[in-house]
């Protein structure tokens, strides 16, 4: 356990705010991989700096074969609590490489043996409702009944609500149902780390999120929403007969319904995320010539606490010791 006075994630957000600076140089370049590299080797080296013993839970590498901060590596120095870590070093990869929307970077944390972990799951179905429909909502519900019920949890009618869901052809039908029902929707191309966030957020515009996207993503929008309040009803939700076959291999009850609770069983959990791209959202990097400016947030489960921090950074200094080139 750490020291209730500690608040861990005030030592991610530089990671992430690394994370950032290294990879928002590749803003709208149409390189992945680039992008996605240096945000990794930033975040390496970031956490390699940090009094931890940290195991990666939650990496991103195998789904797309992209740099790895891989699962099981170790993070840390090596002393200081023993901690479950998920990291998305560039979440919205494409969005970063063609210069959209929303692309940030994102680390979670919480006691060792305290993360879900996924296994061979890259697919999750999530519905993402504020903490006044956190009763209501129904995964297994009609698209209908699931945003009549939410709208009324939040004093609104049906067509009042906006719903976040990825732009993918598995959508196809979930939109149409979105649509008949009523309420309004945002459509993104990728990011759905951002739209659990903005879900739980009362000032984003989002009220739901409903739909299939990654299962790390999901893991790492548990850390915030464990935070901050909010519920998530999440069930893996294989896309390939591959998939389907190695959950079936690893055990793995694909039928179950998870709670925040199921994917992260400690209030001590802390999460940090950084704009890179920018958005409604959070800001993205602004490189100032001499230096630059990143928008964070960083939650903490213990308390509840959630900070906005705007960091300024200067070359000059910075360079003189930094390991990795941001200028
Ligand atoms: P990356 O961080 O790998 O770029 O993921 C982007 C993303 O859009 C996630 O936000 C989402 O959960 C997932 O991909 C959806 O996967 P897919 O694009 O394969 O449908």
């Amino acid at each position: 356990m750490l020291s209730p006075n500690k608040n861990l994630s005030l030592d991610l957000v530089r990671i992430t705010e690394a994370a950032a600076l290294a990879s928002g140089r590749w803003l709208g370049k149409g390189d992945t991989d680039s992008g996605d590299g240096a945000a990794v080797d930033a975040m390496r080296i970031g956490f390699n700096a940090l009094n931890i013993q940290g195991t990666v839970i939650i990496g991103e590498g195998e789904k797309d074969n992209a740099p790895m901060l891989y699962n099981g590596e170790k993070v840390g120095t090596g002393e200081g609590p023993a901690l479950d870590i998920a990291v998305d070093p560039v979440e919205g990869t494409r969005l970063l490489a063609y210069g959209r929307p929303n692309a940030i970077s994102v680390v979670g944390a919480c006691p060792a043996g305290c993360m879900y972990n996924p296994g061979p799951s890259f697919y999750m179905e999530k519905l993402v409702v504020p903490p006044e429909a956190k009763n209501v909502a129904d995964i297994d519900a009609p698209v209908d009944e699931n945003l009549r019920n939410i709208a009324n949890a939040l004093g609104k009618d049906v067509d009042d609500l906006v719903v976040f869901v990825l732009d993918k052809p598995r959508h196809e039908k979930l939109i149409m149902a979105v649509r008949e029902a009523g309420a309004r929707i945002q459509l993104h191309s990728d990011g759905d780390v951002s739209g659990a966030l903005m879900a739980v957020d009362p000032r984003s515009g989002v009220d739901v999120m409903m739909g299939i996207g990654g299962t790390p993503e999901g893991v790492l929008a548990a850390c915030a929403i464990k935070g901050i309040g909010g519920q998530m009803f999440a069930r893996l939700a294989p896309q390939s007969f591959v998939e389907k076959e190695a959950l079936e291999k690893a055990g793995v009850d694909a039928r179950e319904i998870l709670t925040v609770d199921a994917l992260i069983k400690s209030d001590d959990v802390f999460f940090a995320a950084t704009g890179i791209s920018g958005g409604g959202f959070l800001r993205g990097v602004e490189y100032t010539g001499d230096g630059a400016v990143t928008h964070s947030m960083v939650i903490r489960g213990k308390t509840g606490s959630l900070r906005y921090i705007e960091s300024i950074q200067k070359w000059e200094k910075l360079m003189k010791f930094s390991e990795v080139k941001y200028d």
